[in-house]
This record gives C-alpha cells, sequence and structure tokens, in this order.
C-alpha cells in the first residue's frame, strides 16, 4: 500500500478491475481458445482420459496456486491474462475428459459443449431463484420446461406440476418428503411418531439416496423393505403385492413403493404399468426413480420403457444424465398438482409477499430445499431449443446402441462374460482369462477390481466396477455418444493386456 493514498480508493480501484468488461471480454476470448483447443483434444483422445494424481498431490498443487495468487496491487490486464491462461490450463491438464470416448465410466455425461455456453449465461450474471423477482428467465424457463419434459412422460397437461432441484438425491428426498407428509398428516410439524411404524418399499437396487432419504425424514434406514427383483434386475409385481399386503395386514404405513427406470447397478427398468396396478389397489404412494432412465421419454424406440410412469405420484429425472447438459438440474414432477407445496408446509414472508398470494405460484423456493437456486435449467433450455428434443431421442438411440454392441462383443469373447442383458447403457461384466477360469469369486471380483484400477490410472480408459451376484466386477456406461466399435475393442485388448500384467498376484 502506497502512503498519501487512501486506502479506500484503492481498494475501489482494484474491485472495479475485476469487474471490467475489458478484462471479461480479453478473459473471455483466452477461455474460448482454450476451451475449443482442449475439447478438440480430448475428442480426439490425445490427452489421457482421467489425469490420475494422488489426492494429496492434487490438494498441494491447487493450494499453491492460491498462495502465490496476490499480487498486492490487483489485477493488471496483461499479467492476468497470461494468468488466467495458466490456471484454466492446469485445471483443464488436471481433469476428468469426459469429451474422450474412451471415457466409458459413471452416469455423468460429457455434456454438450453448447449447452454449456448456455449454462454460463446464468452463472456469469447470477439468475438466481427463491422468487420469481430475482430469476424471471430462469423461472420462466424451468417452468418451460417442465411443461414439456412431464408431458413427454406422458402427464397430462394443466392436471401435474414440477420443480428443479440440485441433483437427483435432492430430488428424491423432496418427493419422498411429499410422501411422507402425505401419508402421516401433519407430520412435517409434529415429526414421525414411533406408533406410526413406517415402511418404505424399495427396489432392491435403488441407489443409496432412498437410504439416505429415509433416514434423513425420520423415518429411519429400518424402515426400508427392499422388493425382490426378477432375474433381469427388474422389481418383481408379485412379490411387491405380497409384501405390501403383509405390511398393511400389520397395521404398518406404507409412505411409498419406490421403483426405478434405469436402477444405478445394471441400468434395468422395472415394469411401472403391474407396479402401478398394485399401489393403485393398496392405495401407496408410486414414486419412479428415473434420474438415469427419464431421457427415455424423447426415443421412439425406448419410451415403452416408463410405460406407466405417467401413474407415479412422482418421477424424478436427472437431466444431467441422459439429456447430456451440465450437473446439477434435476426435475421433480408430481401427477397431481396438487401436491406441489406439500413437501415444505412453511412461508417466509420477508420473502414470499403475503399481499400478493398469487405470486407464490412462481416463487418456486416455497417447492425446494434451496433457498438460494442457481439457474440450473439455463443449458438444457439452450439445446433444447437450438437443436430440438429429437436430440435427446437421438443421445439416447446411440449410447444404448452402441452397449448392445459390447454386449455383443463380450459374449463373442472366451475371456469376457457380460453378467446381464442391457436395458439401456449400462453393462456390468467380468474378465475371465483362462487362468482364472476356476477361481473363487472372491479372487476374480479382486482380480476385475485391481485390473479397472490400474486401466483408469493408466489414462487409457475411464470405467467403473461394482459388486454384482457376489462378486466384484467391471461396470460400463455408455455415457459418451462419440464412443464407438474401435474404442470399444480397443478398451477389451486393454483390459487383457494389463490383466496378463496383473494375474500374477492372483494366480
Ligand atoms: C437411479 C439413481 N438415482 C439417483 C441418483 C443420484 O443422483 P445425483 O447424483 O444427481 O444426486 C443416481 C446417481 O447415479 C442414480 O443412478
Amino acid at each position: 500500500m502506497t502512503t498519501g493514498t487512501d486506502p479506500l480508493a484503492e481498494a475501489r480501484r482494484r474491485v472495479a478491475a475485476v469487474y471490467s468488461p475489458e478484462t471479461f471480454s480479453r478473459l473471455a476470448g483466452a477461455w474460448g481458445e482454450l476451451l475449443t483447443a482442449h475439447l478438440k483434444s480430448v475428442t480426439e483422445s490425445r490427452e489421457n482420459v482421467l489425469n490420475w494424481n494422488d489426492p494429496p498431490v492434487n490438494i498441494e498443487a491447487a493450494g499453491r496456486f492460491l498462495d502465490a495468487g496476490d499480487p498486492g496491487e490487483g489485477l493488471d490486464l496483461g499479467r492476468a491474462e497470461q494468468r488466467f491462461r495458466d490456471l484454466a490450463g492446469e485445471a483443464l491438464a488436471r481433469g476428468q475428459n469426459l469429451h474422450d470416448p474412451r471415457y466409458i465410466g459413471h452416469q455423468v455425461p460429457p455434456p454438450s459443449p453448447i449447452a454449456g455456453l448456455f449454462d454460463s449465461l446464468g452463472t456469469v450474471t447470477n439468475q438466481v431463484m427463491a422468487v420469481y423477482e430475482m430469476g424471471p428467465w430462469a423461472t420462466a424457463v424451468e417452468r418451460a420446461l417442465i411443461q414439456r419434459w412431464g408431458e413427454a412422460i406422458g402427464y397430462r397437461a394443466g392436471t401435474f406440476a414440477g420443480l428443479i432441484t440440485s441433483g437427483g438425491s435432492l430430488a428424491n428426498l423432496t418427493a419422498l418428503l411429499t410422501a411422507r407428509n402425505v401419508a402421516l398428516e401433519g407430520c412435517f410439524e409434529t415429526g414421525v411418531q414411533a406408533a406410526h411404524r413406517p415402511a418404505l418399499v424399495v427396489q432392491a437396487d435403488a441407489h443409496y439416496c432412498i437410504a439416505r432419504s429415509a433416514g434423513i425424514l425420520g423415518l429411519g434406514t429400518d424402515s426400508i423393505i427392499k422388493a425382490p427383483l426378477d432375474d433381469q434386475r427388474r422389481m418383481d409385481p408379485g412379490q411387491l403385492n405380497l409384501i405390501l399386503r403383509r405390511l398393511q395386514d400389520e397395521g404398518r404405513k406404507v409412505i411409498a413403493v419406490v421403483a426405478c427406470a434405469g436402477a444405478t447397478p445394471t441400468g434395468a427398468f422395472d415394469p411401472l404399468e403391474p407396479i402401478a396396478d398394485i399401489c393403485e389397489r393398496r392405495d401407496v404412494w408410486m414414486h419412479v426413480d428415473a434420474a438415469h432412465g427419464g431421457g427415455t421419454a424423447f426415443s421412439e424406440r425406448h419410451w415403452h420403457l416408463l410405460r406407466g410412469a405417467d401413474r407415479a405420484d412422482s418421477v424424478i429425472c436427472d437431466a444431467h444424465k441422459m439429456l447430456f447438459t451440465p450437473a446439477l438440474c434435476a426435475f421433480v414432477f408430481y401427477k397431481n398438482r396438487e401436491h406441489r407445496f406439500d413437501a415444505f408446509r412453511q412461508t417466509a414472508p420477508y420473502l414470499f409477499d403475503p399481499s400478493n398470494p398469487g405470486a407464490a405460484e412462481y416463487d418456486c423456493g416455497l417447492m425446494t430445499i434451496e433457498c438460494t437456486k442457481r439457474a440450473a435449467a439455463y443449458g438444457l433450455w439452450g439445446l433444447w431449443s437450438l437443436c430440438g428434443a429429437s436430440l435427446f431421442g437421438d443421445l439416447v438411440d446411440v449410447t444404448f446402441a452402441m452397449t448392445r454392441e459390447l454386449h455383443d462383443m463380450l459374449r463373442a469373447a472366451d475371456d469376457f462374460e457380460p453378467l446381464h442383458e442391457p436395458q439401456s447403457n449400462i453393462l456390468v461384466f467380468r474378465h475371465l482369462p483362462e487362468r482364472l477360469r476356476s477361481a473363487d469369486l472372491d479372487v476374480l471380483g479382486n482380480f476385475n477390481r485391481e485390473v479397472r484400477r490400474r486401466l483408469i490410472h493408466s489414462g487409457r480408459f475411464y470405467i467403473t466396477q461394482t459388486p454384482l451376484n457376489g462378486g466384484g466386477a467391471m461396470r460400463c456406461t455408455l455415457m459418451n455418444p462419440l464412443t464407438g466399435r474401435r474404442e470399444l475393442q480397443e478398451l477389451l485388448e486393454a483390459i487383457r493386456e494389463i490383466g496378463r500384467a496383473t494375474l500374477g498376484s492372483f494366480l
């Protein structure tokens, strides 16, 4: 700090430099150049898929940038651009490259870069929501999308409602909170009582966030009853019916049945029509977790997988999975729009103006866990408006078809075993080298886990692992629509090669 100058004036000068449109324009130009080069290099598989470093190494490196970041006298445009390039370059070089066609990993897509551009409009201008007046366009975008995706699922226009929230886990929690409040009248105020003896009947492969919801909602994870699966890991409606009958005979309060449209481990779709018949007959709230499978609503080939979802009391879908938009953008739908305010039976008069009750309809904070909520749907709205909803059908069709090809390749190979028929774009399999054919499932599972770990650390491919049928296995989610036959053949070769190098410690 120089003596004789007003420190506050100096602070203002430094702040102004950070907010200057000229600074933004310079850095945005560099941003566009860097990202374009990165996307080109990554989609051509010229980088590692995952840039692996042990966590402490990365944390140390990130911290070094922070500690070197204060030049004292504020932002100098010339130096800032170079430093911005260094920082952005470092972030890109150390990340997970989802746009590489050899990324065949978690249920997280490489978002369409175009959606990323639209998303940044909301980010840079901070179009947050809770009340309509803080994010009028963000609210409009959200409502317009809810109407259209809800109708694509099969809900009738004007009769259903929805909201967007920060991820599938929060979406499931919100829908199940509504189901709990409806099942246990007054419990938002008084809490769940032991006398309620609640039960939550869930697909046995349901995502862990469902059990977590039971814990958060005061139902307790012990209230979960797992509905058995058939040989394709879909909920068995006959078994479901027996479970519900027993619970109701015992006087238990069934909060909801949670079915899956795209269950996490294998991408299985439950038979929603017979499940809906049973829930209607037994007067139980039906919830469908379509975080993964909700995108099939846009595919002529695969929409039938969601048949019956329109009879569910609530459905959740993640746009940041099969609609290929940046995270997080999750939708909750209520079949009956009367339930839209049932999750949170509260008012916050300083936010929601009581003199204008009609406005509450558009103040999304009344329906969501978030108060300040980012404009999560700009990316989806922009992409949809630019390309049409048929793009989402194409993305589903292409990724599902490649998964079928992978299945065929695995079946044709002596040293691989697919563990199920693919119902979507998730496939679990094991590598079975001849010398491990008669090994225990434990040994085989650990071998598969070790090969996968070495594979992803090598940067050559990114795939995941899961336990299935009593042992560890490898799992691919074909989330990159650019992955083709060539990458899948190379994947099997890479697994074989690493398998040979790993085998010694398992014999
Ligand atoms: C079926 C299912 N439900 C919920 C979730 C959780 O979604 P999110 O990661 O958006 O919280 C996942 C995540 O993979 C999932 O597969």
